[in-house]
């Protein structure tokens, strides 16, 4: 097949030299028909089939556009600013943009605003991912009977959901895991700090002293004790493993880093500057694939079918294709992740945020929480929502708090220090909006951008001031104390004690130009609470039981956090319980044969 670049270079002559192909060409699907027919998209040996034979996840469309446009990387161009072939969400399908019939959107403008040529599109169009559900289709799916069996059903296609299917699979179970985009990786796929964990042989190697004890009273403590001590205990316990079984999937964890409430380095990440969460997803879809796990995306899981005995049966999953079907099975995982885009369910739960700016995933909408508390379903700590106190001002992009933990200085619009940059969540963004303006900024130098090559990231996305000079920046900044915290920070560094506000950790003075300062407020990042869970991953219903069948892990489920979590400590989850839900699902299901 021609590959892309004779055939991107056809498409340019075509497009700038046919009037007539223009005007007739107005989507994607018109301009291939022009080229070859039906038949360079679909399988199409009768038109009359041609229907039948698109998946929901469009895995032969896909496919074609591969096999004549090349794979993402042969796509990326440096030419281009920003190229979303080349973007932090990986290789996710050509189909999530390219719409054939419809106008094609770019996905990354779910969180940037990129003006962008691109062929046959609506760049500003954006889709509704809380829609509600079609209860009468759902109704006639259920008269109707299953479609299909398998043993366990995964909803969600983030780092629990993966976890759970890579899991569930080696226990023997066959597993399908639906997830309602076009492209898997859910809120786990922008995670930019780590995961947490004690005990690993990259802790030892840095002579880094931790215990399970520790941990777990960081964990806790950062929960403000609201925790659930059974979960924080299992979480230390076997985080170390859950490093380890990524490393098994093929993931480098070999970087470091202190997060917020951590009393030592514990939040492992990739080494050589990539971002956790889409190294993470990346692993994971290739381990699945490797393991013959059929992965569904445009598949939306809509209700949870129960049997007479309150067991479950399956659920009902709308695709995008095949509309709605039952599919059955004697085990399901919820993995569906938090609320933190549901507009609606923040305003019901924690109305005083209902109009903080999002770092989440435009998929994170809660359908897990609805869907458990239809059948009854417990729920721990559901009002419970973290505003992650380092968002770039009036923007969706998180400002990673690693940023903070290996070095940056946070200040107030006057360029005064107002707190320790290390403390918790939840108290910098208090500290934050007591501020005038409810902003504040974090102030860096060389150094720190040499260390973290994510910060060049912000700098390409334009977040960034730049000056040669610390009273430059403070001049273009409007921040007039900021020379003289600069140099009050830099005696404490170099004395190793923090005598304004107790910073524990300050592995960075401010002296190497340029300097730079980014503009931050907080944001909703995490939903702590959510559907009750047992230490087995077990949903809980309103006595506490377990719920036969039904499992949940990650962000959909409350308890794990209290009511603030720490960094590290959410991918930690999604591992760790995202395996003991797939494993116990398998079981389940196996058992039940
Ligand atoms: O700021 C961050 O890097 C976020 C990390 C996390 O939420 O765990």
């Amino acid at each position: 097949m021609m590959k892309l670049t004779k055939l991107a270079s056809l498409m340019t002559v075509l497009l700038l030299s046919s009037g007539a192909a223009v005007a007739k060409s107005n989507n994607l699907a018109s301009f291939h028909t022009d080229m070859s027919g039906c038949e360079s998209c679909h399988v199409a040996e009768k038109m009359k089939d041609i229907k039948k034979g698109i998946t929901d996840s469009q895995t032969h469309e896909n496919e074609q556009c591969r096999s004549c446009h090349g794979s993402y990387e042969e796509l990326a161009s440096d030419r281009l600013e920003f190229d979303p072939h080349a973007s932090h969400l990986g290789e996710i399908n050509c189909t999530s943009c390219h719409s054939g019939h419809d106008k094609a959107t770019l996905t990354c403008n779910n969180c940037h605003n990129f003006e962008m040529d691109m062929p046959f599109a609506d760049t500003k169009a954006k889709k509704k991912w809380d829609a509600g559900w079609n209860q009468d289709k759902i109704q006639k799916a259920i008269a109707q009977g299953p479609v299909e069996t398998v043993d366990v059903i995964i909803v969600g296609g983030g780092s629990a959901g993966f976890n759970a299917a890579i899991s569930a699979k080696l226990a023997g179970a066959n597993v399908v895991l639906f997830e309602k985009a076009p492209y898997t990786g859910g809120n786990s796929m922008l995670a930019a700090g780590g995961i947490n964990a004690v005990g690993t042989p990259q802790q030892k190697a840095k002579g880094i002293e931790d215990t399970v004890d520790w941990y777990a009273e960081d964990a806790m403590k950062g929960g403000r004790y609201q925790n659930d001590p059974k979960l924080v205990q299992i979480l230390a316990e076997e985080s170390a493993g859950a490093v380890k079984w990524l490393e098994s999937l093929g993931a480098n964890m070999d970087d470091l880093k202190r997060s917020g409430g951590a009393r030592v380095e514990r939040t492992h990440r990739p080494s050589g500057g990539a971002s956790v969460g889409p190294h993470i997803i990346d692993t994971l879809r290739k381990a699945a694939i490797e393991r013959d796990i059929e992965v569904r995306v445009n598949s939306r899981v809509e209700k949870i079918v129960l049997n007479e005995d309150k067991s479950v049966a399956g659920v009902i999953v709308h695709g995008r294709h095949s509309g709605y079907n039952m599919v059955a099975a004697d085990s399901i995982v919820l993995a569906t992740g938090g609320y933190g885009m549901n507009k609606e369910m923040v305003a019901y739960y924690r109305p005083t945020m209902k109009d903080m700016t999002s770092s989440n995933n435009v998929t994170a909408t809660g359908d897990g929480v609805l869907l458990a508390k239809e059948i009854g379903a417990s729920m721990t700590d559901i009002d419970w929502v973290q505003a992650h106190p380092t968002i770039g001002k009036d923007s969706r992009i998180l400002i990673s708090e690693t940023v903070r933990g290996v070095g940056a200085i946070m200040v107030n619009t006057d360029g005064e220090r107002f707190i320790s940059e290390l403390t918790t969540r939840d108290r910098a963004s208090d500290a934050i909006l007591k501020q005038k303006d409810q902003y504040a900024w974090l102030v860096f130098d060389e150094q720190l951008v040499e260390k973290k090559k994510m910060v060049r990231g912000y700098e390409h996305l334009g977040m960034l001031s730049k000056a040669n000079t610390i009273e430059e920046l403070a001049k273009i900044t409007g921040m007039s104390k900021l020379p003289t915290t600069a140099v009050d920070y830099n005696k404490y560094q170099a004395a190793g004690k923090d005598s304004a506000f107790g910073r524990e950790d300050m592995p960075l003075n401010l002296s190497k130009a340029p300097f730079y300062a980014v503009k931050v407020a907080p944001g909703i990042h995490h939903t702590m609470g959510g559907v009750a869970v047992d230490t087995d991953a077990n949903v809980l219903n309103l006595q506490s039981w377990k719920m036969e069948g039904l499992f949940a892990a990650g962000e959909v489920t409350g308890g794990l956090h209290g009511h603030n979590r720490l960094g590290g400590n959410a991918i930690a989850e999604t591992v760790v319980f995202g395996r003991k839900a797939g494993e116990n699902a398998a079981k389940h299901a196996l058992d039940k044969k």
